[in-house]
């Protein structure tokens, strides 16, 4: 199974998760705004930080853009600064695509400003690969 992991961060958090993710599916984390390559995909990990209750317009964007076809599936993780998930319009722009999403979505505690000091933590990096090791044995079996 050919499983990516891509992600769009600002100041690091969203990145950190990525990376761990990333080791568990025996890849690299792919920064969408370096150069790389994507190509066909069974299953696609995509993080993003929460900004104004939102996902990151920069990642949408790439989103909208992404060919149709080329992926078969994706699971998607955020980090924000309250812990709560804000990823709803990612679901609907892969949906419209006709790209599966993987029903639950991860998404941890990044530290902005004086809120969530320390996080990712070592205790929100584990979820995140166990979130990882789930997904991947819902879309192996
Ligand atoms: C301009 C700005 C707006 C933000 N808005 C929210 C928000 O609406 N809800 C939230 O939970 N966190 C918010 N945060 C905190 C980020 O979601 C948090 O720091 C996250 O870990 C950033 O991820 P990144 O470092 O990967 O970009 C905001 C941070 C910034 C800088």
């Amino acid at each position: 199974m050919n499983v990516k992991v891509i992600y769009r961060s600002r100041k690091g958090h969203t990145a950190m998760v990525a990376e761990e993710i990333a080791k568990h599916c025996g890849t690299e984390a792919l920064d969408i705004t370096e150069p790389h390559t994507l190509g066909e995909t069974d299953l696609l990990f995509i993080g993003t930080g929460i900004y104004n209750s939102r996902p990151d317009e920069l990642l949408m964007d790439y989103l909208d853009q992404l060919p149709v076809n080329k992926i078969r599936g994706a699971a998607i993780f955020c980090t924000a600064g309250k812990g709560i998930d804000a990823t709803g319009l990612l679901v609907s722009i892969l949906e419209h695509k006709g790209i599966t999403v993987y029903r639950q979505r991860f998404c941890c505690r990044g530290r902005h400003l004086w809120r969530s000091k320390g996080h990712p933590n070592e205790e929100d990096l584990q979820a995140a690969g166990e979130f990882a090791d789930k997904v991947l044995r819902a879309f192996q079996g």
